[in-house]
This record gives C-alpha cells, structure tokens and sequence, in this order.
C-alpha cells in the first residue's frame, strides 16, 4: 500500500493535491496533517471527508512527537505547509521563520529515520531567486531572496536538500510560480480582487500594477507534483512555471472584465516593501520528463471567477465575520491607501 503524508493539506494548494492523488491513485493512502492556522480550512477537504482513504490529523509540524509519528508510516511526504503570505512576513516575520524554516527541519529530522521513504517534496517556490529583470531563472541559478517570507523559503529549500547531501534522505526540491484557482484564501491578489469586485469594493493595486506574476494553475500544479513522486531525481530541484507573465494591471482588468465590473474600482495605492518586479522561470528540465500545463490562462482565470461567484459561502465569512481578518485587512490596506489617488 503506498501512503502519502501531504503537510498542510487543509490550504490552497495542500488541498488541491489531497484532492488530486485520491482521484488519481484508486489504492493510495493520504493522511493530511495540518494545524488549521487562518489559511487551513476543513471546508477545504469536505469532498473527501468521507473518503476512507484519506485520514486527517490536527497538528503542528513543529512538534517533534506528532510529525515523527506519521512520517515514519510514508512512502511519500509532500510538504506544503507553511506560512505563505509575502505581506504579513514584512509585518512579522517570526512565524515565518518558525513554521518554514524550523518545521521543516522537524520533519526532516523525522524523515531521517522514515523506513520506506521514497520521496521528501519539499515545496520552494520561485520567490527564491528574487526579483529577474531579464530571462528565467533555471534551478542552477543563485538564490536572492528579498523579503522574509522567500528567504525563510529559501532557508527550507537549502535545508531540505542539505538532508540529501548529507545523509541522503531522498530529497526533492520545486519550485512553483504563482498559483491559482478554487480555494485560495481571499488575502491573495486574484481571489482578493475578484471578491472585492463581486462586493463593489476598491481593488488596492500596488505601485504601477507593473509587476509580472507567472501564473500556474493549481491543478497543473498537482499534476507537476505527481509525475514527480515517481519520475524524479532525489537532491534535484525543479522548476514549475505557469508560462503565463502578466502584469497586475493587466490582471486586473481581466478580473474586473469578468466579473462585469468597471475599472473605477481599481484604487492605486503605496507599493508593498521591497516589492519583486517579475519572476519567470524556464521550465525546460521538468518537461524533458513530460510535463506540460494543461491550463490557458484565459480559461482558467474564467473558471476561478466563476467559482468565486458560486461559493460565497466558503469566502463571505471570512471577509465579513472573521475578526482576525478584517483587522488584517485594515491594518495592510487602510494606510497604504491614504494620500493617493482612489
Ligand atoms: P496556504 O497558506 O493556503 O496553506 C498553508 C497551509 O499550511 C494551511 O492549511 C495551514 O494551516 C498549514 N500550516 C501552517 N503552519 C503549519 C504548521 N506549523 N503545522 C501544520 N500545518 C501548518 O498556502 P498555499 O498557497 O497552499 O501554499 C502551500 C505551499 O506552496 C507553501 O509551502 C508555499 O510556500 C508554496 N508555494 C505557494 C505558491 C502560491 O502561489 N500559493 C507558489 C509557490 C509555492
Ligand atoms: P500575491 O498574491 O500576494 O502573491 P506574491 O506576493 O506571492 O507574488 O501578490 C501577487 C502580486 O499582486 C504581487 O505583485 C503583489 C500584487 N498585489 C497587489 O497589487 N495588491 C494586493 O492587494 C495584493 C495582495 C497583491
């Protein structure tokens, strides 16, 4: 029987990928282990609550106790969890440090002594290369990250493959662009925006809306992340790259073309800190293995509005009862908008 721990699998991306290997592998095993912070949501897994196949466990990849135990029963071990929002690590950045950095060392101190490990996916993200004004970045390029969330990324990214290295734990590294699609959490710019324009609230676009995004979509994600398990390289990195640079001005206006709002909602407001201008990356080595995206952007930025506009019920509490997060909202947006133009 082949198991998969997939840590934080109650978030965006964890949760798509629970999702996709329980469809994808009629006889895997999933356990999800997740600590439910702001970002995890059970209503994330509803549709595989009942899955026999797949286990979910409460707990903090922090604490050694709980992650030993459930690392050492995987085959495979994808490892998602993390804090995730580059604005809140320039806000505080300990949790950052604490969650990226010194739990995956946990779990990588598990992994150590894991019998039948196959794979440890340790998921980086492009944001460790830093800001490329020209190209794309390849896997053997120099790490520059600028803000503290990449560089915690990048810390977890050197450790992981520093367990290869050294004691040969059977280490991967990807590094993803920018994902999208159903059950993002609304602090992130597409669901953010799209739920602001469904509402008729200002769309708070940072500096010149010229930065470039490479979008991904979640699920060719998941399926980058499944070829991977069996077709990879332990102490190889990859690269997964959406192949779709847009500005966010641009993605703007297509957001609000799809949802039929006008551009008067746009709000230009003071640029985030130490703000990355473009990230690309070539992706040219995880295609030699058969990867491709499946995803248009068109199509699929349609489909993620759409299901935005039918699952209010997943994001309306958020934006409007949770306190947590109204008082993050004010906190990012409500000087960053005063003294320019609305
Ligand atoms: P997310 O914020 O939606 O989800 C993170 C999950 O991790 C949540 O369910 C949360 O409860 C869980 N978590 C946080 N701290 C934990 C802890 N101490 N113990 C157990 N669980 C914990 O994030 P996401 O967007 O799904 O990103 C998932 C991973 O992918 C992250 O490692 C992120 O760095 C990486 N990544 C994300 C993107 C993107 O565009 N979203 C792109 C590249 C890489
Ligand atoms: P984000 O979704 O936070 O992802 P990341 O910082 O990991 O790339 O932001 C994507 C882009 O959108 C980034 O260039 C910052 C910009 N942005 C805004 O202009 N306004 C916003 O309110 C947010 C959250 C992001």
């Amino acid at each position: 029987m082949t198991h998969v721990l997939v840590t934080g699998g109650a978030g965006f991306i964890g949760s798509n990928f629970v999702k996709y290997i329980l469809e994808m592998h009629a006889d895997w095993h999933v356990t999800t282990l997740d600590k439910l912070t702001y970002a995890g949501r059970l209503e994330n897994l509803e549709e595989v609550r009942d899955v026999p196949r797949h286990r979910f466990v409460e707990g903090d990849i922090c604490n050694r106790d709980a992650a030993t135990a459930l690392v050492q029963d995987a085959d495979f071990v994808v490892h998602f969890a993390a804090e995730t929002h580059v604005d809140r690590s320039i806000l505080s950045a300990g949790e950052f440090i604490h969650t990226d950095v010194f739990g995956t060392f946990v779990l990588l101190e598990a992994a150590r002594q894991a019998p039948r490990l196959k794979r440890f996916v340790q998921i980086s993200t492009d944001e460790v290369y830093g800001s490329v004004a020209e190209g794309a970045s390849r896997e053997t390029d120099e790490l520059r990250p600028r803000n503290p969330y990449a560089a915690s990324k990048a810390g977890a990214d050197r450790l992981a493959y520093s367990y290869w290295a050294t004691y040969r734990v059977p280490v991967i590294i990807t590094r993803a662009s920018n994902n999208y699609g159903p059950h993002q959490f609304p602090e992130k710019v597409i669901p953010l925006f799209i739920t602001n324009a469904l509402h008729d609230l200002s769309l708070p676009l940072y500096g010149d809306g010229q930065n470039v995004r490479d979008w991904l979509h979640v699920r060719d994600h998941c399926a980058a992340l499944d070829l991977l398990l069996e077709k990879s390289t332990p102490g190889e990195v990859y690269n997964v790259g959406g192949g779709n640079e847009v500005k966010n001005i641009d993605l703007t206006h297509d957001i609000l073309t799809l949802v039929g709002k006008p551009p008067s909602l746009i709000q230009p407001v003071a640029d985030r800190l130490g703000h990355d201008r473009r990230y690309s990356l070539d992706t040219a080595k995880i295609r030699t293995l058969g990867w491709t995206q499946a995803h248009a952007f068109a199509d699929g930025l349609a489909e993620t509005v759409e299901w935005y506009t039918r699952n209010e019920w997943w994001w309306r509490p958020i934006k409007e009862q949770d306190l947590a997060f109204r008082d993050y909202y004010r906190q990012q947006y409500e000087e960053r908008g005063k003294g320019v133009k609305g």
